[in-house]
């Protein structure tokens, strides 16, 4: 019936997470002892060839990045695991920290191999504290074993050390170069690129940030020599995908789900579908930033393409599905408050247009707005995702530029709109 799988999740219940012992007997750190017989050159390729694609959000070709890291020049580089996850219906990372945190150790120090760097940091979110007394446990043991620290492994000049930073409880933070000011100890404020972070990141200092899932898949790829990843999917969607799915089902969570399978699957088989006979109204892909469709999705492959075409996207894996007791105005209006408020305020389009379209929404829902209200609401979106300084403001406005596509009678004022 479901069609899930275990590749990233393989070890998940399978060993006490707080135990480095029990992670070794399941075969734990033998992903990082291949590594080092590798050159990082040869590393990047493999992550390439399998087309990871990071999943944080951006999907951007994870074997590049390692690539063009490995390839900055500097005595001191940095890697930094961004486990901020923030976006609103996103709770897979979480998942990985909590049921698998040595692989997560065991990658980033593969990672820091990989690229050249020497300290690692992991970049927590203030919400997920209940986690930190796992990553500093796993973090100790790693060391007291000789898996961080100086000459790892016995190689002369191998040093990697990671630390762990708290945020403060900031959506934006979690922006590269705004998670880079925050472990900075400044505001976590996003800033314009260039220079780009692989080139000056934290402290100035060359750096590669990728998110806790796409660290994850690492150990599991290096050790497949069977080829189970890439033997799922097809394109350039390759592999698996843990999907957050959330909202209006029966089964909310974290499932692995191979590239490819049908949106109708995850939600009506893996979260079994909406509870107390409710119709579904619509689902939002990738978090708050991400767009919504409605029921014409169902039978789409879940795949970066399909979705794409289908007028969505992957972003960070969440699904979330709200039925007929929700109005699209009222899920936009609580989404928009959520926008406004986590909005830095630091650059104009993003700071007045979040605010106005929030002021907008409400006179929409009050029964005052005009045609010429919407008119400027959608002019409004699509100035801030040309003009906003970071990807908040480029993306705050995804879910309402769509539903005026998708649900056209939620703006019908005055005639059609
Ligand atoms: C407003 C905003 C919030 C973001 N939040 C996160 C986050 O919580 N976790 C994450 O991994 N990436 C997040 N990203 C994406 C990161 O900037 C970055 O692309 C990612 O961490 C890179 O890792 P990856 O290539 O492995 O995906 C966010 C981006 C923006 C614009
Ligand atoms: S787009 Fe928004 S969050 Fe990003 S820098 Fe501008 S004001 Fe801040």
């Amino acid at each position: 019936m479901s069609s899930e799988v275990r590749f990233i999740t393989k070890n998940f219940d399978k060993y006490d997470p707080m135990s480095i012992d029990a992670y070794l007997a399941i075969g734990g750190f033998s992903a990082l002892k291949k590594a080092v017989l590798m050159d990082g050159e040869d590393i990047a390729s493999l992550i390439g060839a399998a087309k990871v694609k990071g999943r944080g959000g951006a999907a951007y070709d994870m074997g590049r990045k390692w690539s063009q890291a490995r390839a900055v020049p500097g005595d001191h580089k940095l890697t930094i695991c961004n486990a901020d996850e923030g976006e609103p219906c996103t709770f897979k990372d979480r998942e990985i920290i909590r049921r698998d945190p040595f692989n997560l150790i065991e990658a980033m120090i593969i990672g820091g191999f990989t690229v050249r760097a020497q300290y690692g940091y992991i970049y927590l979110r203030e919400e997920y504290r209940h986690l930190r007394d796992r990553l500093r446990n796993a973090i100790r043991q790693a060391e007291e074993h000789g898996f961080l620290g100086n000459d790892i492994l016995g190689i002369p000049g191998f040093n990697f050390h990671i630390h762990l930073y708290s945020g403060a409880g900031a959506y934006v933070c979690g922006e590269g170069t705004a998670l880079i000011r925050s472990i900075e100890g400044k505001a976590g404020r996003p800033r314009m690129k260039p220079p780009f972070i692989k080139v000056s990141g934290a402290f100035a200092l060359p750096t590669c940030v990728n998110n806790v899932e796409s660290f994850a898949i690492v150990p599991h790829l290096l050790l497949d020599s069977d080829g189970v990843y890439t033997s799922h999917g097809s394109g350039e969607s390759i592999g698996t995908k843990l999907v957050s799915v959330g909202g209006n089902v029966r089964r909310p969570g974290v499932y692995e789900i191979p590239f490819g399978t049908p949106v109708r699957e995850i939600i009506y088989d893996l979260a079994q579908g909406i509870p107390g006979g409710h119709a579904l109204r619509l689902i939002q892909f990738g978090g708050a930033s991400g767009k919504i469709t409605d029921a014409r999705i169902l039978d789409v492959p879940y795949t970066y393409d399909d979705l794409k075409a289908a007028g969505v996207t992957v972003g960070s894996g969440a699904i979330l599905v709200i039925d007929d007791r929700t109005s699209v105005l009222d899920f936009l209006r609580m989404t928009q408050a959520f926008f406004s408020h986590e909005s830095c305020g630091q650059c104009t389009p993003c700071r007045e247009g979040n605010l106005h379209q929030k002021l907008l929404l409400e006179k929409l829902a009050r029964g005052e707005a005009t045609r010429e209200d919407v008119a400027l609401m959608k002019k409004i979106g699509e100035i801030m995702e040309r003009s906003s300084l970071c990807g908040l403001g480029e993306t705050a406005q995804a879910a309402l530029l769509s539903a005026m596509q998708i649900f056209p009678d939620t703006f019908a004022v005055g005639g059609t709109y």
